[in-house]
């Protein structure tokens, strides 16, 4: 991307005041780098008929998730403070307007200094979205947030299917992921 000079800020409006997080940590430059009338901004209260939870669904199963319970939940990760769930906006669209969505969940340690981990989780594109570079964006515009707060490191756990893809975007493969599913 050329100068600082030429990138638009972002805009923000009165709906961004009701974001998981601020929209100050949004990269103005990857927002520049979405196609024509696409937003990138932060997961709000009021996402639960925005096609974010469809989104999500491209991932895996999302359960019977009722209003009030996503509501709940998004006041439970706001009063921790540690949820960056970030979603990219069609602004064309009027129903089902969220494309693709991830996270990011900041680990608070000990060890170095007090560092803070970033985990990224939930990256979801819609399948007709797909193949647009939205999912590169969404890592970028976290990768963004988790250096601006100060993580020194971001992980993930992926599939074999999807490795290429974070290859793409700038991860390399480190260590092994061991589970217990209860
Ligand atoms: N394997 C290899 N390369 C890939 C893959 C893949 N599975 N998917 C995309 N790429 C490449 C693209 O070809 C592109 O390469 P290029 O720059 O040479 O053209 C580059 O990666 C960027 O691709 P995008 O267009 O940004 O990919 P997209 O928007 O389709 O998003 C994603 C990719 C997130 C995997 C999407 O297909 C998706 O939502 N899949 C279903 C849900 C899923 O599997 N999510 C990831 C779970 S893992 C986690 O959440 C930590």
């Amino acid at each position: 991307m050329s100068p600082a000079a030429t990138i638009p800020p972002i805009t923000i409006t009165d709906a961004d005041q009701d974001g998981l997080f601020s929209q100050d940590l949004i990269s103005e430059v990857v927002s520049a780098t979405l196609p024509e009338g696409y937003k990138l901004r932060a997961l709000r209260r009021t996402d639960y008929n925005s096609g974010f939870l469809d989104c999500l669904r491209v991932l895996t199963t999302v359960g019977d998730v009722s209003e009030e319970k996503f509501q709940k939940q998004f006041d439970n990760m706001l009063a921790q403070d540690s949820y960056y769930i970030i979603c990219i906006e069609d602004t064309s669209r009027e129903k089902n307007s969220v494309v693709a969505t991830g996270a990011l969940i900041v680990e608070h340690k000990f060890i170095h200094s007090l560092g803070k981990v970033g985990h990224i989780e939930d990256i979801a594109v819609a399948k007709d979205q797909q193949g647009k570079k939205l999912g590169l964006r969404l890592i970028q515009a976290l990768d963004h947030v988790a250096e601006k707060i100060g993580c020194y490191k971001s992980i993930l756990d992926c599939s074999d299917a999807n490795e290429g893809f974070y290859v793409k975007c700038g991860f390399r493969r480190a260590g092994l992921q061991m589970a217990h599913y209860y």
